[in-house]
């Protein structure tokens, strides 16, 4: 499933003529705590054995050019006058970095970056926050500059915030970054305070592509989003003590029913569960309790099919296969939803029936086929800096 160094290496050569440094940065899979991120609640990702590899050399005209490898195509931009100008286009991430680095001060000469990567796309593991913080790290590294992995992450949140102009949270950036192999993080999204908590060896994570493409770029994460920020702003304004959702509690909410939206009251509700369900999800997992960790992701997929309303029926029938079978411990959606990926925590040994099953009974009902993988919880960028680089 992963780009392999030697191949990154070789698509810069072909393309630039030139040798390169090479950094990467894997995908996410979000276990639980959904749409909690930004309003500074708690989230518990992972990251997994997909990357995006950015070789990055140097050219001497001051320009940055961008290449993709998957789309076959280059970007310039003139890096002295670099202005915010999404186009809509796979290098507005790029480029976004290089633009939010510019804010933070960060001077960076001329460069040829290639891109290669092999993170499905569209899917909700988090394709953006992967080339956003591979790119960040070759970046940096061209520019001989460290940052610690909060900065990383923040500025990699703002290019896609400010410059692409999707409304998203930090835990794609901050876990895309900051994971360590064989863990899953818990991450404050206030305080940006992290753990990083083993995954007992009895289960496996597999993921599955409900193929529902989604986008967070595009309205319905923007919608709910302003939702909750709706309802946010009369708690904060309402309940003493409130500052962000996180400090409100379903009593609060109560109160303040009467002042909000009906969608507004339900997408709150989800919420203040949700950072309720991560802390048990934390001790379940300390714990080994698998079982009551899986209790707890179908009480997520519930809240938010039904008060969250972003989910969509593929990835509801895709649950409720999922749940049929003896050896699944719990399964949810993904993401940021309307389609995209479930995750189901699995009795190991029987991973690979579990997905056999899953892809013949989806395909039966829906003709989709469906893209399944188990997966290996995986370093962050930093870690794998750390070990020599990259991959
Ligand atoms: C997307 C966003 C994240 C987060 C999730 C939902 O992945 O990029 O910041 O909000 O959706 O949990």
């Amino acid at each position: 499933m992963m780009v392999e160094r030697e191949q990154a290496l070789r698509v810069h050569r072909q393309r630039f003529g030139q040798a390169g440094r090479v950094f990467a940065a894997p995908a996410r899979v979000n276990l639980i705590g959904e749409h909690t991120d930004y309003t500074g609640g708690f989230v518990m990702p992972m990251a997994i054995d997909f990357q995006t590899v950015a070789v990055v050399s140097a050219r001497e005209d001051g320009r940055a050019v961008f290449y993709s490898a998957n789309y076959d195509e280059e970007a310039g931009f003139e890096i002295a006058s670099l202005a915010r100008a999404p186009g809509g286009s796979w290098s507005d991430y790029p480029a976004g970095v290089l633009w939010s680095l510019g804010k933070e001060g960060i001077v960076v000469s001329g460069f040829n970056m290639s891109l290669t990567g092999d993170v499905p796309l569209g899917a909700g593991l988090s394709s953006s926050a992967s080339v956003e913080v591979a790119t960040a790290m070759a970046l940096l590294g061209h520019a001989a500059v460290e940052l610690p992995l909060e900065k990383v992450a923040t500025l990699c949140r703002r290019a896609e915030n400010e410059y692409v102009g999707a409304k998203s949270g930090i835990m794609d950036q901050f876990a895309v970054a900051g994971c360590v192999a064989n863990r899953a993080m818990l991450l404050d999204c206030r305080s940006l305070e992290y753990e990083l908590l083993p995954l007992p060896d009895q289960v496996r994570v597999v993921i599955c592509n409900s193929m529902v493409k989604h986008a967070v770029a595009t309205g319905e994460y923007g919608d709910r989003s302003a939702e909750v920020e709706a309802g946010q702003a009369v708690l904060r304004r309402e309940r003493p003590g409130v500052k962000l959702l996180r400090d409100a509690t379903l009593d609060d909410l109560e109160v303040c029913r009467g002042m909000m939206s009906a969608a507004s009251f339900k997408r709150c509700r989800h919420i203040i569960k949700e950072n309720e369900r991560v802390m048990k999800a934390r001790v379940a997992l300390m714990e080994g309790d698998m079982e009551r960790f899986g209790g707890l992701m179908v009480e997520a997929h519930a809240s938010f099919r039904d008060d969250f309303a972003a989910s969509c029926e593929e990835v509801d029938l895709l649950v409720a296969i999922a749940m049929q079978q003896a050896e699944c411990f719990g399964a949810r959606i993904t993401g940021g939803g309307f389609g995209g990926c479930t995750v189901n925590v699995v009795r190991a040994e029987e991973a690979d029936r579990f997905v056999a099953a899953l892809r013949r009974e989806y395909a039966a009902k829906t003709g989709i086929d469906a893209d399944c993988f188990v997966c290996t919880p995986s370093d962050g960028a930093f870690a794998l800096a750390k070990k020599g680089g990259a991959l």
